[in-house]
C-alpha cells in the first residue's frame, strides 16, 4: 500500500532530508519548503529524465530557458493580468481569506459558491460570514530598479508558456523546424496562491516543466489525443500505480481563459483526488493575441507551399514539486518483516537519490580498508552512499527508507574470495558478485 496519510510522507521527508521547512532557523515561512540533500537528487533525477524523455529522445522537440521576469506587456497581452485569478472570500469575523472552492470543500460541500449558503469559516468556525466572492489575481508583483512606482512594476512569471510564444518566431528561424514541433522549458514560476498547503502540493513558488506543441489547426484534436497517451506513459515511467491516476475532462466554466479544451491527470492523494498534470488545447489564442498586441507577424510559413499558418498549440504541463509529492506518496510502503516494521520507498532505480550503498559488515579496519576505496571508485560513475555505523540490519533499513535499490556488503568472506553481496531493496534477496565485476553488474541492473 502507498502512504495512507500525508503525515507519513511529510515526516519521512523531513527526517531523512528530502523536503524541509524553509527558513526554519527563523521560525519558518508558511508553505515555503527547501529540498535537502536527498530531495535535490530526487528532484533533479525527475527533471533530467523528463528532459531526456520529452526533448532528447524525440526529433520534434527543442528547448529554451527564459527569464523569470519578462516585459509587463507580455502578461497584459496574454490575458493573465485580467484573467489569471481565483475567486476569493473573506470571513467577516476573523478576516481570514480563502479560495472560494476551498471553503465548500473544507465544509464537506462540493459546491463552488460559499456566499449565501451559511458555510462555516474553516478557520474560526463562524457560520454564514462570507460575502460574495471577488476575483483575486494570482500574479506575483515586484519592482525593478530603485523606485517603487507603477512604471517599474513587473510580474514574476506565472507559467513558462509565454516565453515559448514570444520566442516562437526566433526558434522557428534558428532551428528551421517544421510543423508539428514543440518547444520545451523547465523552471520556477510564482503565484500568489490564496490558500497554499498540503505540503508541496500547492505553494507560491514551484517548478514547472511544460511544452508548447505547435500543430496545423486541422490536426489539433489528433495531437491532443496523442499527448494525453504520452502523458499517461510518463506516469507509468514514474512507477505510479495506474489505478491511482485518473483522467478528467474539465468543464468550460473551470478552464483557464486561454484553453478551449483541458484534460487533467489527477491522482488519489491522501487529501482527495486532485490535479497532478494538465493538458490544454490553447488553439491559436496566444500567438494571435501576441500578434495583435505586438504588431509582429507570428505566422509560420510552410517551407514547401509558402502558405502562412497561425499554428494551434497543445500544451502538456507538469508540476515538478507535485511530481515529487506523488512519487513519494506512491513509492512509500510499510511492510512487516520478521515481526518488525520496514518502511521502504520503492522508487524506480533511475529516480532513486542513491543507486547503491556500500556497507562494510562492521567498522573492522580490514573491512573498511576494502569498502572505502570501493565507495570512492564507484562514486565516480554511480552515485552511492557509504555507511559503517550501527548494525547491518539497521543500515539496510536506513537505505530502504530512502529508496536505495541496492546495498553492497563487504564482509569477512570478501577478504578471502574478493566478492561482495548485493542485496535487493524490494525482494530483499541477496547475490554474491566478484569485486572486479561489481561496477559492471550494477551498471547493467541500473542500465547506466
Ligand atoms: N501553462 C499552463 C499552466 O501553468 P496550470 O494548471 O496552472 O497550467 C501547471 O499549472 C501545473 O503546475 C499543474 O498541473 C500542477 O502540476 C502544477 N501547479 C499548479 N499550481 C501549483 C502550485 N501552487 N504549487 C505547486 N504546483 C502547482
Amino acid at each position: 500500500m502507498p502512504a495512507s496519510s500525508l503525515d507519513q510522507v511529510v515526516n519521512l521527508a523531513k527526517r531523512r532530508g528530502f523536503v524541509l521547512p524553509g527558513s526554519a532557523l527563523y521560525g519558518g515561512l508558511a508553505n515555503a519548503w527547501d529540498y535537502g540533500p536527498l530531495g535535490v537528487e530526487l528532484k533533479n533525477n525527475i527533471r533530467q529524465e523528463w528532459w531526456r524523455w520529452f526533448v532528447h529522445r524525440r526529433t520534434d522537440m527543442v528547448g529554451i530557458e527564459s527569464a523569470v521576469i519578462m516585459n509587463r506587456k507580455v502578461w497584459e497581452a496574454s490575458g493573465h493580468v485580467e484573467h489569471f485569478s481565483d475567486p476569493l472570500v473573506e470571513c467577516a469575523q476573523c478576516h481570514k481569506r480563502f479560495r472560494e472552492d476551498d471553503v465548500g470543500r473544507l465544509a464537506g460541500d462540493n459546491g463552488q459558491e460559499a456566499a449565501g449558503r451559511g458555510l462555516a469559516c474553516p478557520s474560526c468556525g463562524s457560520p454564514g460570514t462570507f460575502a460574495a466572492a471577488r476575483q483575486f489575481n494570482l500574479m506575483l508583483r515586484t519592482y525593478l530598479g530603485p523606485v517603487e512606482e507603477r512604471a517599474a512594476e513587473v510580474y514574476l512569471r506565472a507559467e513558462l508558456a509565454q516565453a515559448m510564444f514570444v520566442d516562437f518566431p526566433v526558434v522557428v528561424e534558428t532551428t528551421r523546424r517544421r510543423l508539428p514541433f514543440g518547444i520545451a522549458a523547465q523552471g520556477k514560476v510564482f503565484r500568489n496562491e490564496i490558500t497554499p498547503g498540503n505540503f508541496i502540493f500547492r505553494t507560491r513558488e514551484f517548478d514547472l516543466m511544460e511544452f508548447e506543441y505547435f500543430v496545423r489547426p486541422d490536426e489539433g484534436e489528433t495531437h491532443f489525443a496523442n499527448w494525453l497517451a504520452e502523458m499517461q506513459a510518463w506516469g507509468a515511467h514514474l512507477g505510479v500505480e495506474k489505478t491511482r491516476l485518473h483522467v478528467r475532462e474539465i468543464p468550460a466554466g473551470e478552464r483557464a481563459h486561454y484553453s478551449q479544451r483541458t484534460v487533467d491527470i489527477e491522482y488519489d492523494y491522501p487529501f482527495g483526488r486532485k490535479e497532478l498534470y494538465g493538458l490544454a488545447y490553447r488553439g491559436d489564442f496566444d500567438l494571435r493575441t501576441h500578434m495583435e498586441k505586438s504588431g509582429q507577424d507570428l505566422r509560420y510559413t510552410d517551407p514547401v507551399s509558402g502558405e502562412k499558418i497561425l499554428p494551434h498549440v497543445i500544451e502538456p504541463t507538469f508540476g515538478l514539486d507535485r511530481t515529487v509529492l506523488v512519487v513519494l506518496l506512491d513509492a512509500y510502503h510499510e511492510e512487516t518483516v520478521r515481526g518488525e516494521k520496514r518502511v521502504v520507498l520503492k522508487f524506480p532505480s533511475w529516480m532513486a537519490p542513491y543507486k547503491a550503498a556500500i556497507l562494510p559488515l562492521s567498522n573492522h579496519e580490514d573491512l573498511v580498508g576494502v569498502a572505502r576505496p570501493l565507495f570512492s571508485q564507484l562514486r565516480a560513475e554511480i552515485i552511492c552512499d557509504y555507511d559503517e555505523t550501527q548494525s547491518i540490519g539497521r543500515r539496510y533499513r536506513r537505505q530502504d527508507e530512502i529508496g536505495t535499490p541496492f546495498c553492497v556488503t563487504v564482509d569477512f568472506e570478501t577478504l578471502k574470495d574478493r566478492a561482495v553481496t548485493i542485496r535487493h531493496r524490494d525482494a530483499m534477496t541477496q547475490e554474491r558478485v566478484p569485486l572486479e565485476k561489481l561496477a559492471a553488474v550494477l551498471r547493467e541492473k541500473l542500465r547506466v
